[in-house]
């Protein structure tokens, strides 16, 4: 028998979450405490490529990440490795003379080497790509027939955002009801040509790791943070329905007022726990400070921002004019020199600085 080798390439955007997910009701399935809405970046900037490659003559299953070898020993990639194999199906790629029974998938090995478009160190959320893209490709080269939800809720067990990264455009994880994750899926509220207009401005406060990993602040948060049960029962179903509306009309004011609110709210909690949590900074700060006094003084937003666990800011704009407006005004307080910002234009193709 010859030595063959079969492969399949794969491409997952990040994804940015407007109504954050913060907390789990279940840390080995990943189930979180509230829903969380999110929208996926458009794929030439924020995104992760991942090629997986079958062969008989692989004696183990190896990972490499940016072109240096990974770990795949932990509990999140084997369990989506594992949920895959169980829905391989049969293969045959006749110009190469390859045949794969489904029942042989439990004994051939996978190499899988993945790469991010954007600078990993720059602490931006590569996870949420990395494992969509992982389980999204591995499903394809195992001729896997589920739908999109049934591989949200496989990518949910990899990393939680992730789930929201299986599709384009605004979607909404819904937390589900049961204990066994099966109805803990993500769902497209609109597809990427709903909100054409929005531009999204990613502004690097900061290159180093976030110091309290999104899993142990998480923990943390739901022991102690009497804030973070208040949120998740009372305060994101209502805002969550509200987001949803504000989405299908196109309602920039209203995406806006709910997406700072529910950041700043996200970033409460990280205070409430304790030990308390940081994640943002002073220039974090100021940038919020600086898009409140314009919003401010215009009577109406315009422009909305978000944090996640790190202190980056995402900056949304309703149209060209506002992030030409935006920049300007970053550039102004943040000169370039002062090299402690550095500005990504995403859903654009120009990068600004780097
Ligand atoms: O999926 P994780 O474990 O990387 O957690 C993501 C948490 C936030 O980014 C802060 C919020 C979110 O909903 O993406």
């Amino acid at each position: 028998e010859g030595q063959w080798v079969l492969m399949a390439t794969g491409r997952s955007p990040t994804n940015i979450a407007v109504i954050k997910y913060w907390g789990k009701r279940d840390e080995a399935l990943i189930l979180p405490v509230n829903d969380s809405i999110s929208v996926t970046l458009d794929p030439d900037h924020l995104s992760a490529t991942t090629t997986v490659a079958v062969s008989p003559s692989f004696p183990s299953d190896r990972m490499w990440l940016n072109g240096k070898e990974i770990s795949l020993s932990g509990g999140r990639f084997q369990s989506c490795l594992r949920e895959i194999r169980k829905r391989a199906q049969n293969v045959e790629d006749e110009k190469k003379g390859i045949r794969i029974k489904k029942e042989d998938w439990g004994k051939l090995h996978v190499h899988i080497a993945s790469y991010n478009n954007f600078p990993t160190a720059a602490g931006l959320a590569s996870s949420a790509a990395g494992l969509a893209c992982f389980v999204f490709t591995l499903g394809k080269l195992m001729n896997v027939k589920e739908d999109c939800g049934e591989l949200s809720s496989i990518a949910r067990q990899g990393s939680g955002s992730a789930c929201r990264s299986i599709y384009g455009g605004f979607v909404k994880w819904c937390m589900g009801k049961n204990n066994d994750g099966s109805d803990s899926i993500a769902v497209q509220l609109a597809d990427e040509t709903h909100w054409n207009d929005l531009v999204i401005i990613i502004a690097v406060v900061s290159s180093k790791q976030k110091e309290t990993s999104s899993t142990s602040g998480m923990r943390d948060s739901v022991e102690t943070s009497p804030l973070l049960q208040y949120r998740a029962q009372t305060v994101v179903p209502e805002r969550v329905l509200k987001m949803e509306e504000a989405i299908k009309s196109r309602n920039f004011e209203s995406f806006a007022r709910l997406t700072c609110a529910d950041s700043n709210q996200f970033h409460a909690v990280c205070l409430d726990t304790s030990p308390p949590i940081f994640y943002m900074n002073d220039t974090s700060h100021r940038i919020i400070s600086l898009v409140e006094k314009w919003n401010q003084s215009e009577g109406t937003p315009q422009v909305a921002y978000t944090f996640d666990a790190g202190p980056n800011a995402v900056l949304i704009a309703p149209n060209r004019k506002n992030a030409t407006l935006l920049l300007q005004k970053l550039l102004y307080y943040f000169p370039p020199q002062d090299n402690d910002l550095r500005s990504y234009m995403v859903g654009d193709k120009s990068i600004l600085s780097d």
